[in-house]
């Protein structure tokens, strides 16, 4: 019998997949179409400091192996989500959640995170400074070293959760921004978030997506992705999430041995909603096909010779 079991700052997980936030709602959706016990745990909605209502539709592009999202962090709120969503979750998840949160400045992840870590079925924070959607906050904080070690500090100094920086792929040396939040406090990094794209539409002559730009995920990012978690994980000692791409228990496998502790799967819970239930059953199955009996022991090994 295969081991599937990992550890997250400080936490078991009963294996390493977790829905990528903004792809599982409050989990309580999915509850109603399987048991999302059998998760290692799930990222839920990016909430933020106010209610927010999100972008302008068309917010979806299809794509060749992905699609573009614009969604503008649509959510409650915070007072909401610990209100009325929390309380639902609890009802049908008993494990630690991972809380996703975005701002449009210091002190509004500070505040968003401190009211969240108060929360006892969360397990980790998980803050976004990559989402492409908004302006004036999200990627902002995501694309220089300091102004990701800002939000860290803050976050860091209200919290006392593991908080897990989640960055984006759009910037030319991640691997900077990563050590520079590593330095600042993060217990750990998650990345990718999307790739900033557009599509545009043959007959009207303009971007399909009613913000113009959005961001791509999916199948096609996965090589992008495992490049960054390689890069990252071999410059930094805290564990890293890797996500992008991943749609099955071979991508699991292959962040992994790119450096990744657990591993977040996105656009796939929206093609299937079966999507990580199905991985979750198939990991042990693909585990001993290749001949591995722990996840650890894979763990990185693409950085060997
Ligand atoms: O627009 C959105 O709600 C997506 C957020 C993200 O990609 O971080």
């Amino acid at each position: 019998m295969v081991n599937t079991k990992v550890m997250l700052c400080g936490i078991e997980l009963d294996n390493p997949v977790i829905p990528a936030s903004g792809t599982f709602g409050f989990g309580y959706e999915f509850a109603e179409l399987y048991d999302i016990n059998c998760l290692g745990t799930f990222s839920f909605k990016g909430t933020t400091k106010d209610p927010r209502f999100g972008n302008p539709t068309p917010r979806i592009a299809e794509c060749e192996s992905g699609m573009i999202n614009s969604v503008g962090l649509q959510n409650p709120g915070v007072e909401a989500v610990i209100a009325e969503e929390l309380p639902k979750l609890k009802k049908c998840f008993s494990k630690p959640v991972m809380a996703n949160v975005s701002g449009f400045s210091v002190e509004d992840y500070a505040y968003t995170c401190e009211k969240l870590d108060g929360q006892e079925q969360i397990g980790w924070l998980e803050v976004n400074v990559s989402c492409p959607n908004v302006h004036g906050g999200g990627m902002s904080f995501g694309t220089s070293p300091e102004a990701a070690a800002q939000v860290t500090k803050a976050v860091k100094a209200v919290t006392k959760k593991p908080v897990i920086i989640k960055l984006s792929p759009n910037v030319t040396d991640i691997v900077s921004i990563a050590k520079a939040c590593e330095d600042s406090g993060a217990d750990g990094i998650s990345l990718i978030n999307t790739l900033l794209g557009m599509r545009i539409d043959l007959k009207t002559r303009k971007p399909v997506v009613a913000n113009k730009m959005g961001g791509f995920s999916g199948a096609a990012i996965k090589p992008v992705a495992l490049r960054m978690v390689y890069q990252v994980s071999e410059a930094v000692r805290i564990p890293v999430v890797g996500m992008g791409g991943v749609s099955n228990a071979e991508d699991v496998i292959e962040m992994i041995m790119a450096g990744a502790t657990a591993v977040e799967v996105g656009a796939a819970n929206l093609v299937d909603p079966f999507a990580c239930r199905d991985i979750v059953e198939n990991l042990p199955k693909v585990m001993e096909k290749y001949g591995i009996n722990n996840l650890n022991e894979i763990k990185g090994c693409a950085h060997n010779g």
